[in-house]
């Protein structure tokens, strides 16, 4: 069956379900399916309390599952009565200004039921749409009266998943933010104990709910793969899932300090739940559904958002642990050394260099308390020359990418952001990467109405109100924004395309600053695709080249601390590259260790703006292998990696053009190699492929291979 014959023979079975019902149930529920027929989501009223479930190839993956809210002064949970259902569909396509594809698709069908209390006759709205790669609802609160300001207490979403999966999760309410490696447990093992006994001893108070972070990732036993996320998240708390013991998850809002999960007013729209579903768990990392419940671009101009790779002023305080980010001997931002990267860059055709600890602010306990000095975001180092800095950059053609650590003074931040940006456009800055360093993620300072201070979440209201803040400011500038201990992604960079890439995970710099044994394992970036990076960009920084003994003791004793070998190998480090997608993306290792290196040439020509991804083969935690088409012209790229086991991946070179035949520049890691053995050995390879080949990847243990393809001719 066709698409369009497949849609209307479903949208038939709709309409017959929908009568079928009304007549048997009084309008008691309604079913709706995905346009392709193969998720079929069913809402339910029942004793006034809204229902809903989902199932995929006619298979329930969602039970019944409760939805609700409840505030301080009205609730919306068993005293719904249904006014209309009304459904509709949308078959739209726009262009991202940058992406993992240039058109994407916004096709589904959409339910809006309409209810009203029964008692007070309050209106409020819960909004259904199904994609063919999951589902998305949110609830609405129209402007009424009666309804003005208001406190949510609860958001009472339920996701009871049909059968206990295995699944892929990071704790909330921890010390760390996002910043874990992946605990897979069952759905009813999750808890803290459980992590601490798998990946990492959760030391510290136990503050909040056994919850999870989303995307939450799991999949069933027949394959299916589903990942609970959110998308559009604005003026409101971000969700956790609180874990139950069993395989019933429920929506857990990170409160402000008083408890109150989100201070709103009418009209209020909540962030989108999604769930998104795949056949396997190759088709999470291509879902687009998130973007698609996102606002439409509201920034005018977007001529100064550019795609681009950037080197920087920071491995060398991270990770080689040579220089320091405040003044004395060793400070890294120094005029001369900064004007090195500077040609360094402009020589190889980077776009910028990041230069942290350039500004004031680094010289008292700016690591982790939200105590320290006050950072100055206008107000250079008196060893970094800006003025000078800024024109040399200007005639080498290159930008400074500028750096905001806030050490989560956010007071501070705010109070300077105006001048912050104007400071950037002045001297010719076009991305920002902002930081907010604090250990405890209930620490963020927040004086409040009375003058008192109250300790906020890094994940609550508070903060996502302030990263939207951020963003709209630099937008004012043309200053595009790289966020690290970010808000998690939630597709915002549709509406704010200046919102370039964030952390929000365990990067590279993990294995800059921990000891091995709690380095990122070789599956940490196995596990990303199909959790954090699913249809989101993130600022890995990879590319280390040097991999084993790259790290002194302290800047001032240069002896090589053996403490740290990063698991990974020069191969795997480009495929990275091209499986975690960033429109601006970091060669992150230092200068000297690219020069003259035959392997720094895949970073050179690996583009960061792709025509189209497809992710060719994947198993989480085990192995994935992507590939994308640069926007610019016909050449393809693939990375392709493997966790701590070596395999043979065999693929069909499917998605190469049929008419035409490809030079193949084929970087990989030697057979008996590996990031035990040999890290840092890489083989370079041509090759000539054409559409149909068949060719073997072949991983050896934590290992991996980039390859580009050109047209020949
Ligand atoms: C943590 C960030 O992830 C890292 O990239 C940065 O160098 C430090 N904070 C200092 O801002
Ligand atoms: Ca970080």
């Amino acid at each position: 069956m066709n698409i369009n014959t497949s849609r209307v023979f479903y949208s038939v079975i709709s309409l017959l379900f929908l009568i079928f019902n009304i007549s048997c149930f009084s309008g008691r529920f309604y079913g709706i399916y995905s346009p392709d027929g193969s998720i079929e989501l069913i809402v339910d009223n029942y004793n006034g309390m809204m229902t809903y479930s989902v199932k995929k190839n006619n298979k329930v993956i969602i039970d019944s599952s409760v939805l609700g809210l409840k505030t301080d002064e009205f609730d919306f949970v068993d005293n719904l009565e249904a006014i209309s259902w009304e459904p509709s569909t949308n078959d739209e396509s726009w262009t991202q200004v940058l992406g993992e594809q240039e058109v994407i698709r916004d096709y589904y069908d959409e339910l809006l039921v309409k209810l009203q209390t029964s008692d007070t006759k309050l209106n409020f709205n819960i909004r259904f749409r199904v994609f063919n790669d999951g589902v998305g609802f949110r609830y609405e609160i129209p402007r009424q009266k009666g309804i003005e300001n208001f406190n949510i207490l609860d958001e009472l979403t339920e996701f009871n998943f049909a059968e206990d999966s295995k699944s892929w999760w990071i704790p909330a309410y921890a010390y760390r933010r996002y910043e874990f490696l992946y605990a897979n447990t069952l759905i009813s093992e999750i808890s803290r104990d459980k992590f601490s006994e798998l990946v990492e001893n959760l030391n510290g108070p136990r503050l909040g709910p056994e919850a999870v972070q989303t995307p939450f990732t799991v999949q069933r036993d027949d394959g299916i793969a589903i990942a609970v996320h959110e998308a559009n998240l604005t003026n409101y708390s971000s969700m956790t899932l609180k874990a139950t013991g069993t395989k019933n998850l429920e929506c857990d809002l990170i409160p402000w300090s008083d408890g109150i999960k989100v201070k709103a007013s009418a009209p209020l729209d909540t962030p989108w739940r999604t769930i998104i579903i795949g056949e396997t768990a190759a088709d999470l990392p291509l879902s687009t559904l998130m973007l698609n419940l996102n606002e439409p671009n509201k920034l005018k101009d977007v001529s100064w958002i550019n795609p681009g790779k950037y080197i920087g002023l920071w491995w060398e305080m991270i990770g080689t642990n040579q220089s320091t980010w405040g003044s004395g001997p060793h400070h890294g931002a120094k005029t001369k050394r900064v004007m090195e990267y500077l040609d360094f860059g402009a020589k190889y055709g980077f776009d910028g260099v990041l230069v942290e600890g350039w500004n004031t602010g680094w010289d008292e306990n700016w690591c982790c308390t939200g105590e320290g000095e006050s950072f100055g975001f206008y107000e250079p180092h008196p060893e970094f020359d800006d003025e000078r800095i800024a024109e040399y950059a200007k005639n080498k053609g290159i930008r400074i990418v500028g750096h905001h650590e806030t050490g989560t003074q956010i007071d501070n931040y705010e109070e300077q952001l105006e001048n912050a940006f104007a400071y950037c456009k002045r001297n010719g800055i076009r991305v920002v990467k902002t930081g907010y360093v604090n250990d405890g993620s209930q620490n963020i300072k927040r004086v409040d109405e009375n003058g008192e201070i109250q300790k906020e979440w890094h994940h609550g209201q508070y903060m996502v109100e302030h990263f939207r803040k951020v963003l709209e400011v630099a937008a004012k500038y043309e200053v595009s924004i790289v966020v690290h201990e970010p808000i998690k992604d939630t597709g915002i960079r549709r509406t704010y395309p200046n919102m370039i890439s964030r952390e929000g995970a365990r990067g590279q710099e993990f294995n800059g600053f921990m000891p091995i044994d709690v380095h990122n394992k070789p599956d940490h970036t196995t596990i990303l695709p199909f959790t954090r990076l699913i249809n989101a960009p993130m600022d890995y920084t990879p590319g280390i080249f040097n991999l084993k003994e790259y790290r002194f003791n302290s800047p001032d004793d240069r002896t090589i601390n053996p403490n740290h070998h990063i698991p990974s190998t020069i191969a795997k480090e480009l495929a990275h590259y091209v499986v975690i997608y960033a429109p601006v993306q970091m060669a992150a290792d230092l200068p000297e260790n690219y020069e003259g290196h035959p392997a720094f040439n895949f970073i050179l020509d690996v583009p960061t703006d792709w025509k189209q991804t497809k992710v060719l083969n994947g198993e989480i935690g085990k192995y994935i292998t992507t590939v994308r088409q640069d926007r610019e012209s016909e050449d393809w790229y693939l990375g392709s990696i493997t966790n701590e086991d070596s395999r043979v991946l065999t693929i069909e070179m499917s998605f190469l053009d049929k008419e035409k035949e490809y030079e193949a520049t084929v970087y990989k890691d030697p057979e008996d190699g590996g990031w035990i053995t040999k890290p840092e050995e890489v083989l370079i390879n041509s090759m000539v492929f054409k559409n149909g080949d068949k060719y073997d990847i072949v991983l050896p243990p934590g290992g991996g291979q980039a390859i580009k393809f050109s047209p020949k001719g």
